[in-house]
C-alpha cells in the first residue's frame, strides 16, 4: 500500500521542522504561509523569527503592519505578510481560530492547500494536500498525464489526492508524501534507487519519471526596466511607500521610473530628478532580479538636486538616517549595498 510505505519512509527521513513539535493551529498556520511559494530551507528561520516575536495569534493582530513586513522582509510575495496580519486580527475578532475546513479556508490568504494542511496536521481531519509535491509523486506514481494547471487537471489529482490519503493519520500522511517529494521524488534527478515506491511507480517502468507531471502551457515572463535614482538632498531621501495593484506593494523605495526598454541616456536626462542634478553617480547598470512572472533589469544612480527641488507626487524627503526603519525590496536592499 502506498500510506504505509510513506509513512514508512518518514518514520526514518522526515525532515526535523520546529513547527512539527508543537502543531497548534497557530503554529501551523503561520509555517504554512511562510513555506507558500518558499522552500523549507529558506523558510525555517522567518519561522523561528516570526513565533519568536509573535508567540501568539493576539500579539501577531496588534504589530503594526510596517512591523510585519519588515520581519517578512527578504521573503518575497508580500501580499502573504498583509494578509497574514489581516487574518490575524479576522481571528481575534472571532474570538478563536477557526475549526473546520469551510471556517479556516475564509480566512485571508488561505486557499484550498493551506485550509487542508491546517485541519489535517493541527485537527487531524481527513483533508489531503495537493502541493506541487503531491502532483509530482501522484503523477508519476500512476503516469497521469491530464496537465496539472487546467480545471480538469485540478479535479484530477484532488480526488486522486483525497483517495490516497490516509484518513486515520492525515497529519502524518500530508507531510509524509510532501518530504518525499521534496527529498526523494524529485523534480529533475528523483532518487528512485532508494524510492520505497518505485517497484509500483508507472512512470518508473517507463523510464519516464521526469516527463511528469505535465503542464498545459508555460507562464509568460514580462520584462521591466526599472531606473532607481537615490536622490539626497540636505541629509534627506525621496522616499515613495509603493501601492495599487503590483510587486512589492507596501513596501518602500528611492525614487523609480519604469520603462518599457532599456532607457536611452536622453530618457534619462528627461527625468527632472537627473536633469536638475548638481552630481549624478552611477552605481550600477542592468542589474538582473528575476520573480516568478517578471524579469526585472534595474540601474541605479545617486543624485544630488538643490535645497529648492520639490518632491514629486508621491514621494517625501526622509532623513537618511531613519531608512532602516522600513521594509524595502531585496532589489533596493541591494542598491542601498552597493552605495
Ligand atoms: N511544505 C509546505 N508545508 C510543508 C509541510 N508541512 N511539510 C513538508 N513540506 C511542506
Amino acid at each position: 500500500m502506498i500510506k504505509e510505505k510513506l509513512e514508512a519512509w518518514y518514520a526514518l527521513h522526515h525532515r526535523q521542522l520546529p513547527w512539527r513539535n508543537e502543531p497548534s493551529a497557530y503554529r501551523v498556520w503561520l509555517s504554512e504561509i511562510i513555506l507558500q511559494q518558499t522552500r523549507v530551507e529558506q523558510g525555517r528561520s522567518y519561522y523561528e523569527r516570526f513565533v519568536n516575536r509573535f508567540p501568539n495569534v493576539e500579539t501577531l493582530a496588534a504589530a503594526s503592519q510596517d512591523e510585519v513586513m519588515q520581519l517578512w522582509q527578504g521573503l518575497g510575495y508580500y501580499s502573504r505578510a498583509r494578509n497574514l496580519h489581516a487574518a490575524a486580527q479576522q481571528i481575534v475578532a472571532a474570538g478563536r481560530f477557526p475549526e473546520t475546513y469551510d471556517e479556516v479556508r475564509r480566512l485571508r490568504g488561505v486557499g484550498d492547500y493551506t485550509a487542508a494542511a491546517i485541519c489535517s496536521i493541527a485537527y487531524n481531519q481527513p483533508c489531503a494536500v495537493v502541493d506541487g509535491n503531491v502532483y509530482r509523486v501522484l503523477s508519476r506514481l500512476f503516469a497521469i498525464a491530464t496537465p496539472i494547471d487546467t480545471t480538469r487537471g485540478k479535479r484530477t489529482f484532488a480526488k486522486l489526492a483525497q483517495e490516497q490519503l490516509d484518513k486515520k493519520r492525515p497529519g502524518l500522511y500530508n507531510q509524509a508524501i510532501m518530504d518525499f517529494g521534496a527529498m526523494v521524488c524529485t523534480p529533475l534527478s528523483p532518487h528512485c534507487g532508494e524510492c520505497p515506491l518505485a517497484a509500483q511507480c508507472m512512470a518508473h517502468a517507463a523510464h519516464e519519471e521526469t516527463k511528469y507531471p505535465l503542464k498545459s502551457r508555460r507562464t509568460a515572463v514580462a520584462t521591466r526596466f526599472f531606473v532607481y535614482v537615490y536622490v539626497r538632498r540636505n541629509g534627506h531621501v525621496l522616499w515613495h511607500r509603493r501601492a495599487g495593484n503590483d510587486i512589492w506593494r507596501g513596501l518602500y523605495e528611492p525614487y523609480l521610473a519604469e520603462f518599457p526598454h532599456q532607457p536611452s541616456p536622453g530618457e534619462l536626462m528627461d527625468l527632472p530628478v537627473v536633469g536638475q542634478a548638481t552630481m549624478l553617480r552611477t552605481v550600477a547598470l542592468q542589474q538582473k532580479h528575476v520573480l516568478t512572472h517578471r524579469r526585472l533589469y534595474a540601474d541605479f544612480y545617486v543624485a544630488d538636486v538643490p535645497t529648492d527641488f520639490k518632491a514629486p507626487d508621491g514621494y517625501v524627503w526622509t532623513d537618511e538616517t531613519e531608512l532602516g526603519n522600513y521594509a524595502v525590496p531585496r532589489l533596493v536592499e541591494l542598491l542601498l549595498e552597493k552605495m
